[in-house]
């Protein structure tokens, strides 16, 4: 009889281990690992107030810190506000560019109360370079739905303010694929600088290797100044090709990059130039000639896409051809650009990215 109420005890104490064990399962499971990652950085996070107020008011400063994941799912679930979401479509370039879009136009509409959010896959790449992102990502799915009211990339936001402020039906908002609003972001700018700063880690180690370069070229009691070459070529020429069959798109070769460099020479003494380009037919018939026109460096680091953006973004100046890649970079250093003249007009597409920004910014310029 003891026996088996011993027994009896230990199977209880054994199911109800299983169980929790199973509860603790089902629960990560449920939840992608951004969500966890959100609360151990124990990050702040939007949370309008949509109480009693007839203008929900979503005040950047006043935010609220989201404790435990356990919170935030309760919020997700519960909470009222309508939301601004871009997807992720291209690459790490047109994904800053996606990031920045939706962030001016959530500032544009601000008082809205509509709550602004990246997918899951902008936030994992982005979060690397940057460590004090405003927007986050959610745990649910935000781009797998039909998308019903979608602001186009190449149309003014003013068209679409009444989806904003009239907005009693609560319908989601979404950014048009590879948006690139740069019209916007130029004229936020400052405030862009400030959200796209850099992680201090990834700027240090920029900043030695460039130090490295220095020594390499006997330059180290100089004060250097440090040219960003980036050549975007690969898939992005077939790209061109096929989106601009009606124009006669040309690609620079070395006479473009090497007419730049001699414009930076008659301004700067001791410069040092570093190309990067994952374009390696390109590179063996053009890095010869670039090369013998001043101190070159030739990616240093074996296509490291976090570690060359980062290093194009901490030098003096820039040139660079095309896509948002070498865009990023020149905007983020905010030295003198040089863009090649692709000949195209805007049509607000990664492509003449670099075109529009020369149109606006005075310290670029397009070349040919
Ligand atoms: C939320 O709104 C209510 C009513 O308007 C106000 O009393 C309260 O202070 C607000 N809370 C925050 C955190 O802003
Ligand atoms: C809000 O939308 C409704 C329905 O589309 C429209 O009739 C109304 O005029 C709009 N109100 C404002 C202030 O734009
Ligand atoms: C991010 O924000 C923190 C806190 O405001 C600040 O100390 C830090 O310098 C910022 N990081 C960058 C790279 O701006
Ligand atoms: C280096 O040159 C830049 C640009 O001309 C100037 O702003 C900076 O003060 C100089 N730095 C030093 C240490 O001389
Ligand atoms: C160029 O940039 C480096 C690193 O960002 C900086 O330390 C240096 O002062 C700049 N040099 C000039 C000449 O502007
Ligand atoms: C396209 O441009 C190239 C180089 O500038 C030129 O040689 C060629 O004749 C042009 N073709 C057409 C069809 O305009
Ligand atoms: C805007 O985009 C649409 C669809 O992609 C296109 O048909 C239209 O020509 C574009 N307009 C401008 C001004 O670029």
């Amino acid at each position: 009889m003891y026996q088996y109420q011993y027994i009896f005890v230990r199977g209880c104490f054994l199911i109800s281990c299983l169980l929790l064990v199973w509860y603790v399962i089902i629960i990560a499971v449920s939840q992608p690992p951004s969500v966890w990652t959100f609360s151990n950085e124990n990050v702040v996070t939007l949370a309008a107030n949509f109480s009693s107020s007839t203008e929900n008011v979503l005040q950047p400063k006043s935010r609220e810190i989201m404790s435990s994941p356990l919170l935030d799912m309760f919020n997700v679930a519960h909470r009222t506000g309508c939301k601004l979401v871009v997807c992720s479509i291209g690459n790490l370039g047109n994904q800053i560019w996606e990031y920045m879009s939706l962030f001016v136009v959530w500032k544009k509409f601000i008082n809205s109360g509509y709550i602004p959010y990246i997918d899951n896959n902008i936030w994992e790449n982005l979060k690397v370079l940057f460590p004090n992102l405003t927007i986050r990502s959610r745990s649910d799915d935000l781009c797998n739905v039909e998308f019903k009211r979608v602001i186009p990339k190449n149309k003014s936001l003013s068209l679409y303010a009444d989806w904003f402020t009239n907005s009693t039906d609560c319908q989601d908002i979404y950014l048009e694929k590879y948006s690139s609003r740069y019209e916007e972001i130029v004229a936020d700018i400052d405030e862009i600088r400030k959200e796209m700063k850099l992680r201090k880690s990834l700027t240090e180690r920029s900043r030695k290797d460039l130090h490295k370069f220095k020594v390499k070229f006997g330059l180290q009691d100089k004060n250097v100044t440090f040219v960003g070459m980036h050549y975007r070529g690969t898939d992005y020429d077939r790209h061109l090709q096929m989106n601009y069959q009606s124009y006669n798109v040309t690609h620079p070769n070395h006479r473009y990059y090497i007419k730049a460099m001699k414009k930076f020479k008659k301004k700067y003494k001791n410069i040092i130039f570093i190309l990067i380009s994952i374009d390696k037919a390109w590179l063996r018939q053009n890095e010869a000639f670039i090369k013998k026109e001043g101190y070159v460096i030739v990616n240093p680091y074996y296509d490291d896409r976090i570690r060359d953006l980062v290093l194009l973004s901490t030098c003096n100046h820039s040139i660079i051809n095309y896509g948002t890649f070498g865009v990023t970079a020149a905007l983020l250093n905010g030295g003198e650009t040089y863009v090649y003249d692709l000949k195209l007009p805007l049509d607000y597409r990664g492509s003449t990215l670099a075109i529009g920004l020369a149109g606006l910014l005075k310290n670029w310029k397009k070349l040919s």
